[in-house]
């Protein structure tokens, strides 16, 4: 990211609570309408499966989650304090895994493993 180095989680690390407080009503309402967007492009179904990148505290998982509560979603940071804020939310549905989506060898990630991909703010 270009405000704190991309190959960093620091940045991300102190502010996580911050941005989490002030700016998941924003994100949030636009991680909705991405979803509804993305299930017109591919629709969702019960096998679906997704991936979302550069999680965050998981303001766009929180919402797929809510929606899909039966569907799996791996939430995936750089930054490990990120993805603490949404393990606290326990959600049946959602794991959650650090990787740099910059280098995503030796992950886990396979290839064709997630019916959707889907990022919020990331780039
Ligand atoms: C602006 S926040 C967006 C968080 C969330 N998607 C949202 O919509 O609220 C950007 C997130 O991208 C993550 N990030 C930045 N560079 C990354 C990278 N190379 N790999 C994975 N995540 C990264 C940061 O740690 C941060 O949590």
């Amino acid at each position: 990211m270009l405000f704190y180095g991309y190959n960093s989680s620091s940045g991300w690390d102190t502010t996580a609570e911050r941005y989490a407080a002030r700016l998941e009503q924003v994100t949030g309402k636009a991680g909705g309408l991405l979803i509804d967007m993305s299930n017109k492009l591919l629709p969702f179904s019960p096998s679906s499966n997704f991936l979302d990148v550069g999680a965050g505290s998981g303001v766009l998982t929180y919402c797929l989650s809510e929606r899909y509560p039966n569907m799996p979603i791996l939430a995936t940071d750089l930054s490990r304090v990120t993805l603490n804020l949404l393990d606290k939310k326990n959600l049946a549905n959602v794991n959650t895994k650090v990787v740099d989506v910059n280098n995503i060898s030796g992950s886990g990630l396979e290839p064709g493993s997630f019916s959707h991909v889907l990022s919020a703010m990331m780039i």
